[in-house]
This record gives C-alpha cells, structure tokens and sequence, in this order.
C-alpha cells in the first residue's frame, strides 16, 4: 500500500550524495530520518544537521542490517520507507572487464564489494523488511541501482553486473509482493554529481564539484532526491531520473546486437 506520509525512513549511504539529499528531502517533509552509513563522521554530520539519527553500518553485513532494522522500530515504529541507496564502484582494473585486480580504488577483488553493497544489501534489508511490511499493509522499499543496471557502464564490469542484478532482484521483489502491499522501486539514474564521479560534497567548481544542473546530462543529487521521493510515493516500479535513459533502454531492446556496436564505438571515443 502507497504511503502518502512517511514517518520512518532509513537511507543507506545517507552520509554523502544521493543519499544525503535524500535524508534532507525526506527530513523537510517531516519524516524521522535515520541516516546509516559505514561513514559514521558523515552520517553524524547529516543526522545533526537535519535533526536525524545517525547509524553506523556496513550494509554488506546482513546482521548489522537486520540489526538496524530491528533497533530502530523498536525506538520509533514502523519503518515506512527503506532507501537501500549505498553503492559501490571501483572500475576495471589494467587488464579490463576479465581482470581481477582494483581499479581506481585498489580492492584485492573489486567484485565481491560489489556483490555485497550492490546486490546483497538489498536482499539483507527486503528479508528483514518483507515480514514486518506484509503483516502491517505495507511500506516502501527503495532500492537505488543505476542506468549501468539497464544498459552498461562502460570501464565497470563489476558494477555493470551487480547493477543488473540489482534491478532484476527489484523486479522478483515487486512481482511477488508488490499486489500484497510493499511498494518496491528500482531506481536507475545516469551521472550525478556526488563523489561517485570523483566530485566532492558542496563543492563548487566543475574539477571539484558541481552546483548546476543538466551539464552534459549531470544532475545534481538534490533533483535526483526530489525525483525519487516523488515517485516512490507515487507507487512507481521503475524511476528513470534521466529522462534520456528511457531512449537508450529502448534502442537496446529494439536491437541489441546494434547496441553492442554502438557502445564499441563509444568505448573507442572515451578511450
Ligand atoms: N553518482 C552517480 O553518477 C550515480 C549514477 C547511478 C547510480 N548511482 C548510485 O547511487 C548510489 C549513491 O551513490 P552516490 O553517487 O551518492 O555516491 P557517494 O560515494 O557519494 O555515496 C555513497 C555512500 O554510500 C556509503 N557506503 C559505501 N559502502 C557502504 C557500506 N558497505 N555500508 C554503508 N554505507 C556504505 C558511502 O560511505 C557514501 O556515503 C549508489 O548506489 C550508486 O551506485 C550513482
């Protein structure tokens, strides 16, 4: 069932980006707003400034997951909306989508991370959720993925394919449950300006930060917030922020042996 008020909310990664405006849009429309994040320094500086609770945890642990759960209904009800928001990308290492080693970030193995903060967590928080939504009517769960969980990122086959996953686990959520109350969106944004793309919280210059909207398709995370909550609320499966990824996702159906082709020859213009 569609709530129209929340007054619970959790979101994964509300320390920084997407999920820090997303604790500040759910915040100004009166929700209680638990920020969890692995950064606690983060999370502790959202909550103080938008009068929140502040939560450290890895989402890739699924007992600190249901922990969270756990704790925070018994401290303030229900949870009416969780955001499984925190994501993770490290980018193909020397040897490209077959290598093993880190990319941008060094992780002995990029792809177990993205297994786990990508793909897991979301499961973590559905099976501690799914019980209590179904037995009170309903809630929302919010799972963000990405446009690389639709078409490719290209650089990232780990991200790609947990991305994917992601999206397609949304979908066995909402298939199985949607039609008995637990609202579940998928969320699959294009570029946005959060540090994920290497630019810092509140900066304001293009090297070291955006302010604007809408530069080659960069949107801010606060327009991506706005745009989430909104659908979300409004009971919708998939959100496209970037309205330019319905294109693409089109044109892949249509043809994806000639989408293939085309992004070889983007990989050879980026690279
Ligand atoms: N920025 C983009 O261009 C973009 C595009 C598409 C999708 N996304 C997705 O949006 C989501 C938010 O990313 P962002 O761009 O705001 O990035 P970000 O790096 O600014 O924020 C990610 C947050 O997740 C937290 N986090 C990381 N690992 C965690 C863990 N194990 N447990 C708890 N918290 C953890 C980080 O501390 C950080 O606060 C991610 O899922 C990302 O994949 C981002």
């Amino acid at each position: 069932m569609n709530k129209t008020k929340i007054k619970v909310a959790v979101v994964t990664g509300g320390g920084h980006g997407i999920g820090r405006a997303l604790c500040r849009r759910l915040a100004k429309a009166g929700a209680t707003v638990v920020v969890a994040d692995i950064d606690i320094a983060a999370a502790t500086a959202v909550a103080g400034e938008i009068g929140g609770i502040a939560k450290a945890v890895d989402v890739g642990n699924e007992h600190a997951v249901a922990g969270l759960v756990e704790e925070i209904e018994q401290a303030y009800g229900p949870i009416d909306m969780f955001i499984s928001n925190a994501g993770v990308g490290f980018g193909d290492g020397k040897s490209g989508a077959i290598s093993a080693e880190g990319g941008m970030n060094p992780v002995d193995d990029r792809w177990e991370p993205c297994w786990k903060v990508n793909v897991m967590a979301h499961v973590y928080a559905a099976r501690a959720l799914v019980p209590r939504m179904l037995e009170r009517g309903g809630g929302h769960l919010v799972n963000v993925a990405s446009a690389a969980g639709l078409l490719s990122q290209i650089g990232d086959a780990a991200y790609t394919v947990t991305k994917h996953a992601a999206v397609a686990f949304a979908e066995s959520l909402a298939i199985e449950y949607g039609d008995a109350g637990v609202v579940v969106s998928v969320v699959c944004p294009q570029a946005v300006a959060t540090r994920m793309i290497g630019i810092e919280d509140d900066s304001d210059s293009m090297e070291g930060g955006f302010r604007g909207n809408d530069v080659d398709g960069i949107m801010t995370p606060e327009a991506v917030a706005d745009i989430i909550v909104d659908q979300a609320l409004g009971g919708r499966f998939l959100i496209l922020t970037h309205p330019e990824v319905t294109t693409y996702v089109q044109r892949k159906a249509s043809d994806h042996d000639r989408w293939i082709k085309g992004m070889q020859r983007f990989r050879k213009q980026i690279s």
